[in-house]
């Protein structure tokens, strides 16, 4: 069984990624909801929660953790593989394949400001410098709305990836796993100028790589849970139905 864990609903982007690669895996996901956004909260309270989520998903009999938040992983990964003995797979900007494709030598990144802030993102990007120009957009903001406010997420967007575009990147690297629900805004808003590069996949083949050879998938079926569930709300949150039919039970408040 594999557990997966965000702050909040992007992480299903990487779900649905490990669940199309390794159908016949139990998995469980959880999105910390009464903490969302990570990119909002400091570096003690994000490691502090990842240990908590992590540490419960081992007790439910997970063998292997997937941090699927850009944030978390910048912040507490380090950290977490050597306090668990279970492999634990993060994800990152895809920055490789970006640096690879661009012809204009610039990429652009967009994440939180946590993920930019990072030791992990700056080491991460000075390997591809100076073969490529980097230049970093923390979102601020961002990950809030597409969780619960879309309205604000054209204005967002404009504030956000216009400068990159003008700029003359070629690449619009996704560095927040929230980021790829509003894929076709972003894509909408590029147009040609500009390719769109999320790992979901690639993280996926990684959790194939690290997976122990023997899991126990009594019941093959995908648990999710919520840190936060409000019945009366859920109508009102951005992809409850795409949850729903995800996870095929009504999502659980875990305390
Ligand atoms: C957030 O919780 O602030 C965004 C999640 C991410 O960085 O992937």
């Amino acid at each position: 069984m594999i557990g997966v864990f965000d702050s909040g609903l992007g992480g299903l982007t990487v779900l649905n990624s490990i669940r199309s690669l390794l159908p016949d895996q139990a998995l469980i996901y959880v999105a910390d909801q009464a903490y969302t956004p990570y990119g909002d909260q400091s570096e003690a309270t994000v490691t502090q929660r990842s240990r908590e989520i992590s540490q419960w998903l081992i007790e439910q009999g997970c063998q292997l953790i997937v941090i699927a938040c850009n944030t978390a992983t910048a912040i507490a990964i380090d950290q977490l593989r050597r306090e668990f003995s279970v492999p634990i797979v993060g994800v990152e900007p895809g920055v490789k394949p970006a640096a690879l494709l661009s012809r204009t030598r610039k990429i652009g990144i967009l994440a939180t400001e946590n993920t930019v802030a990072s030791q992990r993102y700056q080491r991460l990007i000075q390997a591809f410098l100076p073969n490529v120009q980097v230049i970093s957009q923390g979102c601020s903001g961002l990950a809030d709305a597409i969780e619960s406010d879309p309205e604000a997420i054209p204005a967002l967007l404009q504030k956000y990836l216009c400068p990159l575009l003008d700029e003359g990147v070629d690449q619009v690297v996704l560095g927040c796993t929230h980021y790829p629900l509003i894929r076709s805004q972003i894509e909408q808003l590029a147009g040609a100028r500009a390719r769109v590069i999320d790992t979901s996949d690639a993280i996926a083949m990684e959790v194939r790589r690290r997976l122990p050879a023997k899991t126990s998938n009594d019941v093959v079926d995908v648990r999710w849970y919520t840190t936060k569930f409000d019945a009366s709300q859920a109508g009102r949150l951005q992809h409850y139905d795409q949850l729903k039919a995800l996870a095929g039970v009504q999502p659980e408040a875990l305390n």
